[in-house]
C-alpha cells in the first residue's frame, strides 16, 4: 500500500496535499505516513501471530538506525515493537519515546564502555556481541556495575546476500560478526565468563535483499550451530535472523514480508519438532527499511532550472546532506511532481545546492516542471534523515508525520544558530 497518491492532481500523504505541508512547514521536509508505518509493522507482527507466536515466542525489534525520530519510535512502541539499537544515544531515544528497555537488543561492532554500562543499567534484553575482546569488556563492565549481561553472538554465516557491496554484511570479508568456524569456541569463552549469560544467536547478512533465499540459507547455518552448541550443554533460547528485506525503489520486486516469515517459521517449526521435542525457541527480527522506507518522502522545491547543451539541471532545495543515499550508493529514488503539469517533460538531473559534483538526488528523469514547483523524492523514509548531515552549514530538514487528515511536526527544521551553538572561539 502506498500512502502517497494523487488526489485532484496533487500528490498527497494520506489525505493531506503535500502543497499544504510545504506551505506550512517549508522545504526540504521529510513527510511520513503513520498508516504506512503501522501497516508495515503489522506485516511482521501478523505473520508472527499467524504462525502461532505470541510475545514470549517472537519479537520484532525495529532497527532504530533506519529512522530514529521519537514519533516513529513511539508509534511502533505502542504497537508492541522492540528495538534494535547500535548506540547509547539510540537507547536514550527509545526510552524517551516510551519504548520498553526489556525489548531492546544492542547490536554493533564497537560498543563503548559507557554505552554498555548505560544499557546494563536499563536491563536491556540482549547484547549482540561481535568478538571475543567485546565479550571480555562486557563481562568486565557488567561485573563492575554488579549486573549480568545477556548475550547473543552475531555469527557470520558466510552467505551471499546478493545486494550492494556497501550494505552486504554476511560475507567472510566483512568486518561484522564472529566467523562461523570460530563460533563454537567463542560461545565456550562466553559461557565461562561470570557476568555473561548466554541467551541466543543472531546474524544480519545485509540490507535491501529482494529474495529471502539467502536469509533461509543463513537460518539453516544458525540451526546447525544451535544443535552443535546444544550437544555441548550450551542451550540457546532465542534466534535472531536480523533485518534486511528490501523495498521497491524502482522496479524492485521484494519478497512479501509475510511469505518470508511463513517460510522461516515453517523451517523453525519442522526443526524444533524433529530435534527438540517441539520445544519452542523465541524468534526475533531486526527490520528497518521494510518498515519505514516507503512510509516517507522528502519534499523539496525547485529553486532554479538550468537548461544546457549537454544536460538540464533542476536545482532543488534538498541536497546530499539531506539524503545521502544517491551520492553514497548511487541509490535510485523515484521523483514525483507534487502538482501535475500538462506541459512537455524535459530530461533533468535533480541536484542540490551543495558544492560537490556528487550532490545529486536523481539523474536523467523526464519531468514537466517549472521554477517553484514541488517534488517528492520517494522511498526516503529509511536511512534518509538518520544519515543526514550539516555539510555546508545546512540545517537538517523538518520532519512531519501525517495521520489521516492531520499533520504533526515531529522535528523542527534546524536553524543555522543551532548548528554552531556548541562551538567556541579561543579565549
Ligand atoms: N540489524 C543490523 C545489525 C543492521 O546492521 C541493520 C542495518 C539492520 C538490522 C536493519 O536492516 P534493514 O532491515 O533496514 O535492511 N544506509 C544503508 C543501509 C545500511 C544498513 C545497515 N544495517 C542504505 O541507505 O541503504
Amino acid at each position: 500500500m502506498s500512502p502517497f497518491t494523487y488526489q485532484n492532481g496533487v500528490l498527497c500523504a494520506e489525505q493531506v496535499p503535500l502543497t499544504a505541508i510545504a506551505q506550512q512547514f517549508g522545504s526540504p521536509t521529510y513527510v511520513y505516513s503513520k498508516a504506512a508505518l503501522m501497516h508495515n509493522f503489522s506485516s511482521y507482527a501478523d505473520a508472527c501471530k499467524r504462525n502461532g507466536r505470541d510475545a514470549s515466542s517472537s519479537l520484532v525489534c525495529y532497527s532504530v538506525k533506519s529512522n530514529s525520530n521519537l514519533a516513529v519510535l513511539n508509534v511502533l512502541a505502542k504497537m508492541g515493537s522492540g528495538f534494535d539499537i547500535v548506540s547509547g544515544g539510540e537507547l536514550l531515544r527509545v526510552l524517551a519515546a516510551g519504548g520498553d528497555p526489556r525489548k531492546v537488543i544492542f547490536s554493533g561492532v564497537g560498543k563503548s564502555r559507557e554505552d554498555m554500562a548505560l544499557a546494563l543499567s536499563h536491563e536491556i534484553l540482549c547484547f549482540n556481541v561481535e568478538s571475543i575482546p567485546e565479550l571480555h569488556r562486557l563481562n568486565e563492565v557488567a561485573g563492575a556495575v554488579g549486573k549480568t549481561a545477556r548475550i547473543s553472538l552475531r555469527v557470520n554465516p558466510n552467505v551471499d546476500a546478493k545486494t550492494h557491496p556497501y550494505i552486504s554484511t554476511g560475507l567472510k570479508e566483512n568486518k561484522f560478526g564472529v566467523a562461523y568456524e570460530d563460533a563454537l569456541a567463542t560461545y565456550r569463552v562466553a559461557a565461562s565468563l561470570p557476568h555473561i549469560e548466554v541467551s541466543g544467536i543472531d546474524c544480519h547478512i545485509g540490507s535491501q535483499l529482494l529474495d529471502d533465499a539467502p536469509l533461509l540459507e543463513a537460518l539453516d547455518k544458525l540451526i546447525e550451530l544451535i544443535d552443535t552448541l546444544d550437544a555441548e550443554g550450551i542451550v540457546l533460547h532465542h534466534l535472531d535472523i536480523g533485518g534486511g528485506i528490501g523495498i521497491t525503489y524502482d522496479t524492485d520486486q521484494p519478497v512479501a514480508v509475510g511469505d518470508y516469515l511463513d517460510r522461516l517459521f515453517a523451517k523453525v517449526d519442522a526443526w524444533r519438532k524433529a530435534r527438540h521435542q517441539d520445544k519452542p525457541i523465541k524468534v526475533m527480527f531486526e527490520p528497518g527499511r521494510s518498515i519505514v522506507g516507503n512510509a516517507g518522502v522528502l519534499l523539496t522545491e525547485v529553486l532554479y532550472l538550468k537548461h544546457g547543451a549537454a544536460k538540464n539541471f533542476a536545482i532543488v532545495d534538498a541536497a546530499m546532506n539531506d539524503l545521502m543515499r544517491p551520492a553514497m550508493y548511487e541509490a535510485w529514488h523515484g521523483v514525483q511532481t507534487v502538482t501535475q503539469r500538462t506541459t512537455a517533460a524535459l530530461n533533468y538531473d535533480v541536484v542540490g545546492p551543495v558544492c560537490e559534483s556528487g550532490d545529486w538526488l536523481a539523474r536523467s528523469r523526464d519531468l514537466a516542471i517549472e521554477q517553484g514547483d514541488l517534488l517528492a523524492i520517494m522511498s526516503a523514509g529509511a536511512y534518509g534523515m538518520t544519515m543526514s548531515s550539516n555539510y555546508n552549514t545546512r540545517g537538517r530538514a523538518a520532519e512531519v508525520m501525517v495521520d489521516g487528515a492531520q499533520v504533526f511536526e515531529i522535528r523542527q527544521r534546524e536553524k543555522p544558530q543551532d548548528l554552531f551553538a556548541l562551538e567556541s572561539m579561543l579565549a
